[in-house]
């Protein structure tokens, strides 16, 4: 059987990576496109040159040309601007609004069976737009938020229980934003929730009210400390889980951007939920029961989403 064929739409710092960790996963033929020219195409070729000593085989392609994702199973999109310190996520919008035109347009023409991860950002407002733009399934169009901020507090959490990250599992939903809503009854280690270790003496309700800000904010905290953009890795990472999830149908149960229609009260809208991820996209999503402060919390993040979909109907009113 061929090997499965992953387009990478943008090809800056997370496109890279994403192509790196795609070859040493051995997860199928890569084709890095960006607008820049040179840059997908050297990255491509270095990544290539690494194969003998990772010892993995695939093809890698560089381009600047649409035509060369055709037939792609999965498009990450990282295309568009990162943040620079001081900027939210939102300032992005006017201009990766008008990058997920072009890219949407790009897949619609050239790959219109594929599974589309979205990560730029702002990411709930961009996620819905590449969608509107694109046209493809609402199954197949999902964005990565949730698998990274869970990952974060994941991180965090391991860190002041001093446990393995394996052991610790954790619960982010909502927008990809100040306004993400990381859930600590749902969150465990071995399966123990977050508020019976208080309970039991393992930390205190300060301290887990601090990883949880830590954890909203944990996208800030990296573009203050590398200053010349945003997080890359973690990022990557986290897609690349997404992408595996679908090209080996695993039916992994992992919280992304998707398109919400019935549940969670919501009426065919983008916002961070529990999804199951298989051969099929979007093959679900999970409706959890939430208690009165974290519908609040969850309400005020869905409001925020709604506020930037608008920014965007105003700014391209063809999306209206
Ligand atoms: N089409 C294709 N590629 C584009 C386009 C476009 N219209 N516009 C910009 N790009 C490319 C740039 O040339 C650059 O190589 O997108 C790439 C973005 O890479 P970086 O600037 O390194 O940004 P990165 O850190 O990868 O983040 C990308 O993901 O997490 C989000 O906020 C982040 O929106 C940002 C995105």
């Amino acid at each position: 059987m061929a090997r499965p064929k992953i387009a990478l739409i943008g090809a800056g710092q997370i496109g890279g990576t994403l192509a790196h960790l795609a070859a040493v996963k051995e997860l199928g033929d890569v084709v890095l496109f960006d607008i820049s020219e040179g840059t997908p195409q050297g990255k491509a070729l270095d990544i290539a040159e690494s194969g003998p000593s990772a010892k993995f085989d695939g093809s890698f392609k560089g381009t600047n040309d649409y035509a060369d994702i055709a037939g792609a199973d999965v498009c990450i999109v990282t295309a568009g601007v990162p943040r620079k310190p001081g900027m939210s996520r939102d300032d992005l919008l006017g201009i990766n609004l008008k990058v997920m035109k072009s890219v949407g347009e790009g897949i619609a023409a050239h790959a219109p069976n594929a599974f589309v991860i979205c990560i730029t950002n702002p990411l709930d407002a961009m996620v819905w737009a590449l969608r509107e733009f694109s046209g493809l399934p609402h199954k197949m169009v999902c964005g990565m938020a949730g698998v990274l901020d869970s990952a974060r507090f994941r991180h965090f959490l391991a860190d002041e229980f001093n446990v393995s990250m394996r052991d610790v599992t954790a619960f982010v939903l909502g927008g990809h934003g100040d306004t993400m809503v990381p859930l600590a009854r749902y969150s465990t280690v071995g399966g123990i929730p977050l508020p019976d270790l208080v309970e039991m003496g393992w930390t205190t309700q300060d301290k887990l009210d601090a990883i949880v800000q830590r954890t909203r904010d944990g996208g800030a905290e990296i573009v203050g400390l590398l200053k010349t953009g945003s997080a890359f890795y973690a990022p990557a990472t986290s897609a690349i889980e997404m992408a595996e999830a679908f090209l080996k149908d695993q039916k992994r149960l992992l919280p992304c951007a998707a398109h919400v229609d019935g549940a969670y009260g919501l009426d065919g809208f983008y916002v961070g939920v529990p999804t199951i991820i298989g051969a099929g996209g979007i093959e679900r999503v999970v409706e959890i029961k939430m208690d009165k402060p974290e519908q609040a919390m969850f309400d005020k993040s869905v409001d925020a989403v709604k506020g930037l979909v608008a920014a965007c109907k105003e700014i391209d009113p063809t999306l209206a």
